[in-house]
This record gives C-alpha cells, sequence and structure tokens, in this order.
C-alpha cells in the first residue's frame, strides 16, 4: 500500500484541528482545473443562493430582507433537501456541469476541501476578501483550504445532549451515567437515547463522537488515521452495546437530524444527540410535547464531558458565477452581526462572531449560549482532505454495519482504518 498522501495536522489554540490534505502532485485529486477565478468579480446582477432545506425558517425572511434593499441584485433561494449527503452530492453536480447559477452555496465544513481542490469555489482574497478576524477560529478554519479562504464561514455547529428535564434531576456527564439513566425511560415507557445512525454523514459524526469521547480518535496527532485503539473500540462498542439492549431504539438506525428531533419533540425519547437548531423548533412548535422540560448540556463522554464533531455551514462563492460582486456583498452581509444574531435568536443556529457568546442580551435569551460555546471550543473536526467522500464512506459503511451487528466493532474499525488509508493514498 502507498503511504497515505496525509500531512501534518495543524492544531490550534483551545481546539483539536487535525488537518489532512494532499502532497503536491498527488494522484486522484486535482489542485488545477475548475472556473475562472479571475472572471466576472465586477458582476453584478440576480444571483441564486443554494442551500439545505430551511428547516428553522431563517433563509427565506433574509433573502426578503437582502431583497427589499437590492431590486437589481435580488437573490432567489434554492432550497435542497435536508439530508447533508444529498446536498453535497446536488453541488457536485451543478459544479462539474459549471452551471453558473449555483451562485452561492452553503457548503458544510467537510466540504471545503474537496471543492476548493477541484477549483470549484472562488478564493475569497484580495478584492473579494472577507473579514475573519472576528470569527471563532475553527470556523475559519473549515472554511480554509491550505491557508486560502474559500468558504465564509455562517453557522457553527457543536453536538448537544438534550434531555427531559422533567424525568433527569441531574443531567448526566458520562457515556456509562446516561445508559445507566435509561432505567428512568423504562419506568415512563420511552425509549432512551438517539443520536442520528443512518448511513450518511449524520453517522460519521455520531460515530467520530462516540470514539473521541471515549478518549481515542480517528486520526492521531500526524494526521493518520488511529483507529485500532482499545479507546476508539470502547466507543463504538458503547452504541454497539446500546442498540443491542435497546437504550438505542431500534428505529434509530433509520435517523437524520431531522427523524430525532420529532421524536423527540413528541415525547418519545429521553436524551437525544443533536444539533442546536434543535432548541428554537422543540421549544417553540405548537407540537411540541417537550417545549417547558428542554433540557441542554454537554455530549457525555468517559471521565467527564465527551467531544463533539465540529459541523457548521460557510457561504462559497462559485467561480462559474456571472455576478461575483454581487455575490461577495450577500456573503458578507450573511455573516455581518445583525443576521448572525437573527440566525441565533430566530434559529438557535451557532454564531460564527466570537463576541456574540458574551452578548448579556442574547445570552439571556438563549440561557444555552455558553453551553453551545463550549461545545463548539471542544469539537474535533472530522478529516479535512480533498478525498473526504472516501474517508466519510470508510466511516459510515463500517460504523453501520457494527450497529446492524453484521461486523465487530473491532473489525469494522480495522476495516475504518485500511480503507481510509488507501483513501489518503488516492488510489
Ligand atoms: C449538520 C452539521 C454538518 C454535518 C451534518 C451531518 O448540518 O452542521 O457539519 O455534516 O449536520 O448531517
Amino acid at each position: 500500500m502507498k503511504t497515505p498522501k496525509f500531512l501534518l495536522p495543524v492544531a490550534t489554540v483551545g481546539v483539536l484541528a487535525l488537518t489532512l490534505s494532499a502532497c503536491a502532485g498527488g494522484g486522484g485529486t486535482t489542485d488545477s482545473g475548475g472556473g475562472d477565478a479571475a472572471a466576472n468579480l465586477e458582476g453584478r446582477g440576480p444571483i441564486t443562493y443554494v442551500q439545505g432545506k430551511d428547516n428553522s425558517n431563517v433563509v427565506r425572511p433574509l433573502v426578503d430582507k437582502w431583497n427589499a434593499a437590492h431590486p437589481n441584485e435580488k437573490v432567489t433561494f434554492k432550497e435542497q433537501t435536508d439530508s447533508a449527503d444529498q446536498q453535497h452530492d446536488d453541488l457536485v453536480q451543478n459544479y462539474q456541469s459549471k452551471n453558473a447559477n449555483y451562485d452561492v452555496a452553503s457548503v458544510d465544513v467537510v466540504w471545503t476541501a474537496e471543492f476548493a481542490a477541484k477549483g470549484w469555489l472562488q478564493p475569497l482574497k484580495d478584492t473579494m476578501a472577507v473579514d475573519t478576524s472576528a470569527m471563532l477560529k475553527p470556523t475559519v478554519e473549515a472554511g480554509s483550504y491550505k491557508g486560502t479562504l474559500y468558504a465564509a464561514p455562517v453557522s457553527s455547529d457543536g453536538g448537544i445532549l438534550y434531555y427531559r428535564k422533567d424525568l433527569v434531576p441531574t443531567p448526566p456527564k458520562t457515556w456509562d451515567e446516561m445508559m445507566g439513566m435509561c432505567s428512568i425511560a423504562k419506568t415512563n415507557n420511552i425509549d432512551c437515547y438517539s443520536g442520528q445512525f443512518k448511513q450518511y454523514e449524520g453517522l460519521t459524526v455520531n460515530a467520530s463522537e462516540a470514539i473521541n469521547s471515549a478518549g481515542g480518535s480517528v486520526l492521531n496527532s500526524d494526521g493518520k488515521p488511529n483507529l485500532n485503539t482499545p479507546e476508539a473500540k470502547a466507543g463504538l462498542e458503547n452504541l454497539v452495546a446500546a442498540f443491542k439492549d435497546g437504550n438505542i431504539p431500534e428505529q434509530a438506525i433509520t435517523y437524520q437530524e431531522e427523524e430525532s428531533r420529532r421524536a423527540f419533540q413528541d415525547g418519545n425519547l429521553l436524551f437525544l444527540r443533536n444539533w442546536p437548531y434543535v432548541y428554537n423548533l422543540a421549544s417553540t412548535e405548537g407540537s411540541s410535547k417537550v417545549k417547558d422540560v428542554l433540557g441542554m448540556t454537554a455530549l457525555p463522554g468517559k471521565d467527564g464531558p465527551g467531544a463533539s464533531s465540529l459541523g457548521g455551514h460557510s457561504a462559497a462563492i462559485s467561480v462559474y458565477s456571472k455576478n461575483k460582486a454581487t455575490a461577495l456583498d450577500f456573503v458578507k452581509f450573511l455573516t455581518a452581526e445583525e443576521q448572525q444574531k437573527f440566525f441565533a435568536t430566530q434559529g438557535s443556529l451557532a454564531p460564527v462572531l466570537g463576541a456574540l457568546y458574551e452578548d448579556q442580551a442574547l445570552v439571556s435569551k438563549l440561557p444555552y449560549l455558553p453551553v453551545l460555546k463550549t461545545s463548539i471550543e471542544n469539537a474535533v473536526p472530522r478529516p479535512v482532505t480533498p478525498f473526504y467522500p472516501a474517508v466519510t464512506k470508510a466511516i459510515q459503511e463500517n460504523a453501520y454495519a457494527a450497529l446492524k451487528g453484521d461486523k465487530t466493532a473491532e473489525k469494522a474499525l480495522a476495516d475504518m482504518q485500511a480503507s481510509i488509508e488507501s483513501a489518503g493514498a488516492g488510489s
């Protein structure tokens, strides 16, 4: 097997950020090609903004606000589905066909390297620069590739443990404590715990969190896969055991974010791992049965709080856009403080501007902001590499096989390790 073309990780203050990237001259990726980054920089006119399903109903009001102020540079919102994988594939197809109408797109933190390496994203530098000085560092790194910003951070994401305050007097700090509390669920005739376990990006998130939270890591400090360890095994086995004994209900193997949110909101779960957007919907939707009993705390770990996978989205301008000047203004609009506050108060999305986590007016409206800030600060990035599709596939397929009982956790991790190594080798 060839040596994986992973470069050294970049460690950042307060965040364990591990970076994989392709070696210069490596096969399997194109660090060239794509569209003309010098073209249409002055272009102004109507543009399209592409984003996954607007679950929190925050995009339309902002697009309306923008359009009222920019009658000649109107934004059309193209809404994708709520599945991260479908969003990814839709973007890939449209970039591949050089669609000039995908002017601005919401790019998941794990897609930046792939899209940038393909030459699909406009580098946000020189006249196209966006000021990121007030933004949380991990979010800026997640929008960057090889030191250049390609996507401006719009929302961050960190996993939260939601729990039923009426049934759980003191929230668990460790996984074992949480499993111990599943007897409360039984007594109340509800299920105990769920995250997102369908085979898609969310499973990569949840499996990585289980591994990180048990003291393991998907990559070691050299940026190489590190899955054949007792800690990784203990982490994946926690999930496997919970599926086996019913602490995670069987149907959770089909859950993405929205299905798991509904199960919790319908009052059927004691604990839910999900992103901050759930707070707004679970506490305001008329049908929510957990409105007044919604607890939020850090994900549970081995001896104390666990570590979330770093999530989030950034706005990227397509190199194929004809109206890049308008696109840049719209990107700046999305990242500006006023809109960031709107995302937070209306959609409980995680701001990318660090100061908002200390903003007392905001904290008094959104008391969970300190929990969220800690979650993001301690979050572990998923591997950063142009080969990410193959890496996530290796994690998802093998984690899924283990959860279904088709492979032992140990075998699943060994297979994951081997597949990630060959993905990194670009073979
Ligand atoms: C959320 C996160 C994103 C992650 C996705 C997985 O949207 O922000 O980073 O990849 O969930 O479903």
